[in-house]
């Protein structure tokens, strides 16, 4: 490793090799190269390649582009489609290569099937493997495994190269933020000095002592240490798949108490708010509405479940948390066809289409799940996202330029992605475009006064029963007229 002089310490620049250019890679590689190291990248759809090659992050991650283009000028990052190429440098891989579920809910490893039988093709001279991608409970072995039984000399492969487990905690929309000031860092291995390497390769992100960077609040005044966890592979693993079921179980929790709330007439907002000023409990994650969707939870859940199963443990939580989520799902159509009476013929608007705010993934979005359940009992629907313009796979669907335009002649609008430009919707204007008065607000962000007061009748999840201009019933807190649009809660 070469020695680079910073402006604080003496920052051993790593040569690092990333493999796979997603949502996980691309920001891991346009990261590292940010703090110090040199790092290049291996993508090898050509498509991608040539794209993030001219600077594309190739998908929608805030404060990425900028990041890349900074690493690209100073050298320090590069993108190539060549396995050998990006070896012949690299002193640490990071595997960030997609494990997507399969049908039976397991993660698919063929991708990392393929990673590891190019490394043991090259390998010639010391690695340390990183495995990056969430990967099952115990695929740090397994890994180690792949790669002996791929090479020509296992006993020399077995010398040449460490595997880590690096369990990534980035969440779409601000990765860039989560990888350059994070909670924590996970390293697990069994090799002790495969650990060490990893752990000097973070030591800037640790130290915080890299350049501040565009996206705000990365320049973390005072250098906090970010804790630095070293732990065994299996242990590392885990902690991931752990956390985010305990999110997913947090966010099915509050969606079960919205149920109570919504038939007992209380606000589950205030609820949460309420329990989050406990700091065992934490404000974070206790948004009731659509439920969770994302590559992730989903994903993670399930391999849990499945691990579980396989040592003989019933999963009972991580199943409740499953089929919570689900129900949340059916409720809001359940709800559309009480107020509707009938959902064919019905035309409904859908605010939103994107999995969360901040990014254009749609995979298992709750929002196009509606969507689909929607088309599938005959209603017409209409559909805007701020970045999200098309939906391939739903053509049934008709995608507006802007939610008025979603909005014309609606019998209902759902908000079913709670994205930082609806808050500002101008809430008469919108019901001057719909047909009907149905305002279901899937992800409780609107005041259910404001909804009111220009003219619809609000449907929350958990939030009390409707407020409607004419029925006056439900919780009506005293106070100013309304706002003439749309505001957070
Ligand atoms: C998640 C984890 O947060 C992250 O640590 C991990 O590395 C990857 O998976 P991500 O899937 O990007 O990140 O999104 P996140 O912000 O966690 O939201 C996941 C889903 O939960 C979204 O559909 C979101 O709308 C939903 N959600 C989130 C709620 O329904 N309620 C909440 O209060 C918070």
């Amino acid at each position: 490793m070469v020695g680079l002089m910073t402006a604080d310490s003496e920052l051993t620049a790593a040569r690092v090799a990333v493999v796979g250019s997603g949502y996980v890679g691309t920001v891991v590689a346009a990261g590292l190269a940010h703090v110090g190291h040199q790092v290049v990248a291996v993508e090898r759809d050509r498509a991608k390649l040539d794209g993030l090659r001219s600077g594309s992050a190739m998908i929608y991650e805030p404060g990425l582009e900028e990041l890349m283009a900074g690493a690209m000028a100073a050298g320090s990052l590069s993108f190539t489609a060549d396995m050998a190429e990006a070896m012949a440098g690299a002193d640490v891989m990071f595997i960030c290569v997609g494990t997507p579920a399969s049908e039976a809910g397991d993660p698919d490893m063929t991708a990392m099937v393929g990673v590891a039988e190019s490394i043991a093709q090259h390998l010639d001279r010391p690695l340390v493997v990183v495995t990056k991608s969430t990967v099952p409970v115990g695929s740090g072995r397994w890994l180690a495994s792949v790669l002996e039984e791929a090479s020509v000399d296992p006993a020399r492969t077995r010398s040449l190269v460490g595997v880590v487990s690096n369990p990534e905690f980035l969440r779409e929309g601000t990765a860039v933020f989560d990888f350059l000031s994070p909670d924590r860092v996970v390293i697990g291995s069994d090799d002790p000095a495969a650990l060490e390497a990893v752990a000097a390769v973070y030591e800037p992100i640790v130290s915080g002592t890299f350049p501040p960077t565009a996206v705000a609040g990365l320049s973390r005044a005072g250098g906090r240490r970010v804790p630095l966890v070293r732990t065994d592979l299996v242990t590392a693993e885990m902690a991931k798949y752990a956390s985010n079921a305990f999110l997913a179980t947090k966010i099915s929790f509050i969606n079960e108490i919205a149920k109570l709330c919504q038939l007992i007439g209380a606000d589950v907002t205030e609820v949460a708010n309420t329990m989050g000023l406990d700091p065992r409990i934490g404000s974070e994650f206790l948004g009731a509405g659509l439920g969770w969707g994302g590559s992730c939870f989903g994903k993670d859940v399930a391999a849990l479940i499945m691990t579980a199963e396989e040592y003989g443990l019933n999963p009972r939580i991580l199943h409740a948390a499953t089929s919570v989520n689900v129900e949340q799902r059916r409720l809001v159509v359940d709800q559309l066809l009480h107020e509707l009476k009938t959902l064919r013929g019905a035309r409904v608007a859908i605010l939103g289409l994107a999995f969360k705010p901040g990014t254009d993934d749609l995979r298992d979005s709750p929002a196009v799940d509606l969507a689909q359940r929607l088309v599938e009992r005959g209603a017409f629907v209409s559909a805007h996202d701020p970045v999200v313009d098309a939906l391939p796979d739903l053509p049934a669907v008709r995608m507006a330029r802007d939610p008025y335009a979603a909005a014309a002649g609606a019998d209902a609008v759902v908000i079913a992605t709670h994205w930082e430009e609806f808050i500002s919707i101008d809430l008469p204007r919108l019901r001057q475009a719909t047909r009907g008065d149905v305002f279901m607000d899937a992800r409780n962000g609107f005041s259910p006064r404001a909804v009111a007061g220009a003219g619809f009748r609000y449907f929350g999840i958990g939030r009390s029963d409707r407020v409607g201009p004419a029925a006056g019933i439900g919780r009506s807190a005293p106070g100013p007229a309304p706002a003439q649009s749309g505001s957070a809660r």
